[in-house]
């Protein structure tokens, strides 16, 4: 069965998620903060690209991590709790997810639009942060053109400085 996979991004006022690829994600709010593990706490897995691994690994360690990248060829285990994964190569996507029920989708740029383009995305948490950076990585860089649609299903203010929470879902 595919399992329920949600994409967690905390995004600047001006539609940012980083400054560049390794820029770690050092500006969010606390309460944001909070809500990211709790909704890490209620997956059993993470889908994560490497440049993002890169920066979060420590905090990850103990989570089951599958970890995009193309320095493998197929896929390749690095300790119980740790999958490298090539998503170009010949094992499918399904597969690597089907012994999973609630998948958190960690990004960045490059497997948020990986996913968002193979229609993967059931829900998506967007936390806007009341800053701008001005310059910076988008959350979907997509080579298709095609809209995708979602529906807002919940907003909450996280805090009295303006973080917002918003909760999409794709229509069924
Ligand atoms: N604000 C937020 O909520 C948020 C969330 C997530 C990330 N971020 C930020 O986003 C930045 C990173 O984003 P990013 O787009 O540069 O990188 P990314 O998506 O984290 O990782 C890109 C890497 O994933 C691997 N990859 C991508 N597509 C693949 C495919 N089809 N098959 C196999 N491997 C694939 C490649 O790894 P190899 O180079 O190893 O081959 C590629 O270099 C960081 O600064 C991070 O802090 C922010």
């Amino acid at each position: 069965m595919k399992p329920n996979i949600s994409a967690i991004v905390a995004v600047t006022i001006d539609g940012k998620i980083a400054r560049h690829s390794g820029h770690f994600t050092d500006w969010t709010s606390p309460e944001d903060k909070t809500f990211l593990r709790s909704l890490l706490d209620k997956s059993d897995a993470v889908v994560i690209g490497n440049n993002t691994y890169k920066t979060a690994a420590g905090p990850l360690s103990k989570r089951n991590c599958i970890v995009f990248t193309r320095t493998v060829h197929d896929t390749e285990r690095r300790g119980s709790n740790l999958l490298y994964y090539n998503a170009d190569g010949p094992s499918s996507i399904g597969v690597i997810l089907e012994s999973y029920r609630a998948i958190a989708l960690l990004g960045g740029t490059q497997v948020y639009s990986y996913f968002l383009e193979h229609d993967l995305i059931d829900d998506l948490y967007l936390t806007i942060e009341p800053v701008v950076f001005g310059e910076g990585l988008d959350i979907f860089k997509c080579k298709n053109e095609a809209t995708v649609n979602f529906h807002l299903t919940a907003v909450k203010k996280l805090n009295d400085k303006g973080t917002v929470l918003l909760h999409y879902r794709r229509p069924s």
